[in-house]
């Protein structure tokens, strides 16, 4: 709905500066809180260039009740794209009561000043790694699910919690029901096509596009291919990279969902955001050096714990309800990744 106000939580970071964009430029307002524990207020500048918009920004923790209940209190909030987490899954395993505190006890906080302020319409950022073991590589939300590690678990915690707030609506008969959509990512890449945003990891990235594109700027010397003697066409892991933007879309497309027919007595969906398709670490190398020039220097290492060999999204249910798809293809993904690093070789600085 055009005009609305849509409070975007963890709104300066990867993703949720690119969904600032989307919003802004489908004619939303927007109110951004971020406590800037993994990210800086540089985004929301330079997001206010793109789409020459401006947006409200709340510096604070999704954790602290009074600070949300005033944001509510002050702005005509409609609905709220929650993207404030942690999301290392190294650093959950040394750390996971502060994932736990930050992602599940923060999303408790959130929705109870939600329900408080009677706003109910919520699209949640989950993530594929709620899957649990699988025969199929190829993913569908009627999987069972069963996470392997403090972050994923805290996705899939946070999962429970909301399909329990939706059910409990539907017991009590409520008047306003909980709306709520679980997407389910699976591996967000790329930039903004002007370059101005993008991914700005903390010290030596963790997940593959950043390294790579690291690597091929000179910042980091050599990549480690984590194992070539998995069960896949070529040895290497296989996952279902999506461009950032496409991915955001899907947002705008289930927060229309919620407020139409399919959701208009309430309840709490899950949907696949992925392209349906995997490319192994090799195709990425190699269609990093054919979209840029550069050479990508790599070795082959030993497996990274806790690695699946392949998976990808079915993301039928997405087109079918959301009338979402995928549009951008993996050269594109490389290609604005790369245009977003050549740009800005330290980040936002
Ligand atoms: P990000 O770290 O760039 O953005 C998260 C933002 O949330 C940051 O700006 C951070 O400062 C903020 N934040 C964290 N804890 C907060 C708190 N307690 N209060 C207020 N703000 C807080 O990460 P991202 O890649 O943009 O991911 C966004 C969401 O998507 C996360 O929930 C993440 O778990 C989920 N997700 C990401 C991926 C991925 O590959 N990037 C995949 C699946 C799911
Ligand atoms: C990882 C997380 C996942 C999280 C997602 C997004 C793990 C085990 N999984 O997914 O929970 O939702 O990031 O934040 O951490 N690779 C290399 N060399 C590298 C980096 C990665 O070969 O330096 C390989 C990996 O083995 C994998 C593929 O590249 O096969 C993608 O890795 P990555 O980008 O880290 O994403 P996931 O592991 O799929």
């Amino acid at each position: 709905m055009n005009g609305q106000t849509i409070l975007v939580t963890g709104g300066t970071g990867y993703i949720g500066s690119h969904a600032c964009v989307e919003l802004l430029t489908a004619g939303y307002q927007v109110v951004v809180v971020d406590n800037l524990s993994n990210s800086k207020v540089e985004p929301l500048r330079r997001l206010e260039q793109i789409t020459g918009k401006t947006l409200q920004f709340y510096e604070a923790d999704i954790r602290d009740k009074k600070a949300l209940t005033e944001i509510f209190d002050r702005e005509p909030i409609g609905a709220v794209m929650h993207f404030a987490g942690l999301k290392a899954v190294g650093e959950s395993c040394r750390q996971p009561l502060s994932y736990y505190h930050n992602n599940v006890y923060g999303t408790m906080v959130l929705a109870e000043a939600m329900a408080e302020a009677n706003v109910k319409q919520l699209v949640f950022s989950s993530s594929a790694t709620v899957y649990g073991e699988s025969t199929s590589v190829q993913y569908v939300e009627d999987f069972p699910l069963g996470a392997i590690n403090p972050y994923g678990r805290s996705k899939l915690m946070i999962e429970e919690i909301l399909r329990d707030l939706s059910a409990a609506d539907a017991i009590n008969g409520a008047q306003s029901p909980w709306k709520i959509a679980l997407l389910r990512y699976f591996n967000p890449i790329g930039a903004h096509e002007s370059g101005l945003i993008g991914e700005d990891p903390n010290g030596i990235p963790n997940n593959l596009m950043p390294y790579v594109s690291q690597v091929a700027i000179g910042k980091l010397a050599q990549l480690s291919v984590f194992g070539d003697d998995y069960p896949t066409r070529d040895g290497t892991g296989v996952r279902d990279y999506i461009h950032v933007v496409d991915l955001v879309k899907g947002h705008i497309k289930a927060l229309e969902a919620l407020q139409g027919e399919k959701f208009k007595s309430g309840g709490c969906k899950a949907y696949n955001l992925g392209t349906g398709r995997g490319y192994s670490v090799l195709d990425i190398i190699k269609t990093f050096e054919a979209v840029t020039g550069r050479k990508v220097n790599y070795k082959i290492g030993p497996r990274r714990a806790g690695d699946l060999p392949e998976y990808f999204a079915n993301a039928e249910l997405a087109y079918k309800e959301l009338g979402w798809k995928a549009e951008k293809n993996l050269d594109d993904m490389v290609a604005d990744t790369w245009n977003w690093q050549c740009k800005n070789p330290q980040g936002y600085v």
